[in-house]
């Protein structure tokens, strides 16, 4: 893998609409933190979203936009990555094609998301093609961008391991020209007399004894050589591992913290749950959800002594309150010297300040459709003249470049 690839950074979410504290803390800040230090890109899954539901395409286009003015309000930022739509990438689709030929049935229909959903949205008719064929389209995603690292949830890891896979596949069916071995020790020739000589014992000792340290090694110098093309370096990845040419990159899945933020009702904060407090929710509404939600149920007179750990307000001081406030919750609440009004009182100041600059931005946003449109349009522009150099790659080696 090379270095540019694995600092690649790609994600998609798929349109919602609005979004909510959930989605803030759980996937937003740490895309936020990923744009400063990788090359990250940012898409709009709006393909994935007709997987699903595929009878209701109308909200697709409103939900995108506002989920992009809630993406750009939090803080993911044009200048620090790429944002952009996948069905306006249309190189995703002719990815996905191909890869569909070299793809095993079996490989899908064990994806757990694909019985799980099955299961959870039973009123919905998931037995198409395109619902099976979902994981792969999310391969091709990723694997357009030569992307390194890929920031997913829990549920989502399977779909990366299941790229890697693909991507192995692939390498190995059209990544081994008739003289592959030639060109292979061609290029190491290239490297001169002490590179080489150190490229293959390296290469020995992973093959032949397993020695992960002595890939890295060897990697590194791959990575250093200014005499070989690219094409070269890619053939000597490969053939350093044993395998062919290197044409798709393996992703590694990068875990989101599971999200902390738990819902109004202490379980997760989801849309499905209505327990949820969206970014642009009016600072009323917010002080009204919040003050009307639900406390340890022993505390039914402000007299009755509670139990924090019970309570689904003291999963939120655990998100917004310091040690000090903590403190004064725990003795307060098992004491009852202090109210339940009183005890979300911090909390509610707390949600009202972190929610203020966003809901700020996310106006000013709104009030510009144009310069949101622009965003993504040039977002596009670039991602496609990625996605379409890696393309050429593909038709390449799979026989499809007529001139
Ligand atoms: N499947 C993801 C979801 O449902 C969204 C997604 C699509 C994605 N393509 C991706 C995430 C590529 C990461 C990388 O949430
Ligand atoms: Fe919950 Fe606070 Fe009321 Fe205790 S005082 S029950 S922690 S809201």
């Amino acid at each position: 893998m090379t270095s540019s690839s694995q600092q690649r950074v790609l994600s998609g979410m798929r349109p919602t609409g609005k979004l909510h504290l959930g989605h803030y803390h759980g996937v937003l800040k740490n895309w936020i933190k990923l744009q400063h230090e990788f090359d990250c890109l940012f898409f709009v899954a709006d393909w994935h979203a007709l997987t699903t539901n595929y009878e209701n395409p109308h909200d697709i286009q409103e939900n995108t936009k506002e989920m992009v003015i809630d993406w750009l309000a939090s803080g993911v930022s044009q200048s620090s990555s790429k944002i952009f739509v996948q069905s306006m990438v249309p190189e995703h689709a002719e990815l996905h094609l191909l890869l569909s030929m070299i793809t095993p049935l079996g490989w899908l229909e064990r994806v757990p998301s694909y019985k799980d959903q099955q299961e959870k949205l039973k009123e919905k008719d998931l037995a198409t093609y395109g619902f099976l064929g979902y994981p792969l389209l999310q391969s091709a995603d990723i694997l357009i961008y030569k992307a390194g690292q890929v920031p997913v949830g829990e549920d989502q890891v399977a779909h990366v391991e299941l790229t890697r896979e693909v991507a192995r596949r692939f390498n190995h069916i059209y990544g081994r020209e008739a003289n592959f071995e030639e060109k292979a020790s061609n290029a190491i020739k290239k490297m001169g007399k002490k590179n080489a000589k150190l490229f293959k014992q390296l290469q020995k000792s992973y093959q032949e004894k397993g020695d992960y340290e002595a890939l890295k090694v060897a990697q590194a110098l791959l990575e250093s050589q200014q005499n070989i093309t690219i094409t070269d370096r890619e053939r000597l990845f490969g053939y350093l591992e044993g395998g062919g040419r290197v044409i798709l990159h393996e992703p590694e899945a990068l875990l989101t913290p599971a999200a902390k933020m738990p819902g109004l009702d202490g379980q997760k904060m989801s849309k499905s749950y209505h327990n949820t407090i969206a970014l642009r929710d009016d600072p009323e509404d917010v002080q009204k959800k919040l003050k009307t939600m639900p406390t340890d149920p022993a505390r039914v007179r402000r007299t009755d002594p509670g139990d924090p750990n019970k309570c689904p307000v003291w999963q939120l001081h655990q998100i917004y309150s310091d040690d000090s406030i903590k403190n004064w919750v725990t003795e307060g609440c098992c004491t009852a010297g202090i109210g339940c009004l009183d005890c979300k009182q911090p909390i509610i100041e707390a949600v009202l300040t972190e929610l203020a600059p966003i809901q700020e931005r996310a106006k000013e946003y709104s009030e510009q459709t144009e310069l949101v449109r622009n965003i993504i349009n040039e977002g596009c522009e670039e991602a496609r003249s990625i996605a379409k150099k890696t393309m050429e790659e593909v038709r390449h080696v799979m026989g499809l470049s007529y001139k």
